[in-house]
């Protein structure tokens, strides 16, 4: 049995001020008390360590949302996996559809970072998703693969424990669009059987995929309810601590 991982990614909001108020108020609510799912934030780089010691004694786990794939050295304004580590970070998104297409990041710069990642003792989030103009022409499995395999063959040992994907398609990001619960398990049941030609039934059965894209507390159920959504990667409502309160929640009673 998989565990759910709910896991918000702030995007580029919330400075420090702001993020520890907003860490505060998410985990007040479950202080001292256990759940079953894993609970993550992804703030900007410049507020983990405000959100880190927030989230101090509580279930809530921190993480980036990017990460250079070199090590500490002369690369301005990169962010290294030990800088990470160090800040008290568990997990890195990796490859967002807003870093491939903002930022020109391309299968083999994210399947690197991605491999820098889980060497380094991290645990990996790894995006794909197609475009609005793939999914009408028919081509988004085609376009998955390429980005899932992409990674599998550059990290080639079964990395299964640490590595996760979250599926997210563009066209829902941002949008107040969702898949609908049947899109994203289709989508999910075949990226998992692309893992499991790479590393076998048993591993691919461990892997988290996550499903995101205008998640929220109103869809939220219906989509965690299908056999291969293992927990969510949420932009807009995990900017509030109730939205992202009552998604967890769900995940918890499902
Ligand atoms: P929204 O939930 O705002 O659609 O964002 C999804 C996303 O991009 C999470 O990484």
């Amino acid at each position: 049995m998989r565990t759910f991982l709910i896991a918000g990614n702030w995007k580029m909001n919330a400075g420090p001020t702001e993020a520890a108020k907003l860490a505060k108020e998410m985990a007040a609510g479950w202080k001292g008390k256990t759940f079953k799912s894993e609970a993550l934030l992804c703030p900007p780089f410049i507020s983990i360590p405000a959100v880190q010691s927030a989230f101090e004694g509580t279930g809530f786990q921190t993480g980036a949302q990017n990460v250079s794939n070199q090590d500490n050295g002369a690369y301005t304004g990169e962010i290294s996996t030990s800088m990470l580590k160090d800040a008290g970070c568990s997990y890195v998104i990796i490859g967002h559809s807003e870093r491939r297409e903002y930022y020109g990041e391309t299968d083999k710069l994210i399947a690197e970072k991605t491999k820098k990642t889980i060497d380094d003792g991290l645990k990996a989030i790894l995006c794909v998703g197609e475009l609005l103009e793939e999914r009408k022409s028919g081509k988004q499995e085609e376009v998955v693969e390429k980005q899932v395999n992409a990674v599998l063959n550059h990290l080639g040992e079964d990395v299964s424990d640490n590595f996760v994907i979250a599926y997210e398609p563009v066209w829902a990001i941002g949008t107040g669009e969702t898949a609908t619960p049947e899109q994203a398990q289709e989508m999910h049941k075949f990226i998992r059987s692309l893992v499991e030609k790479s590393w076998g039934k048993s591993s691919a059965d461990k892997v988290r995929i996550l499903y995101g894209g205008s998640m929220k507390p109103d869809n939220a159920h219906e989509l965690l309810s299908m056999p291969d959504v293992d927990g969510g990667l949420i932009g807009g409502a995990s900017l509030k601590a109730d939205s992202y309160g009552q998604i967890l929640e769900t995940a918890e009673s499902i």
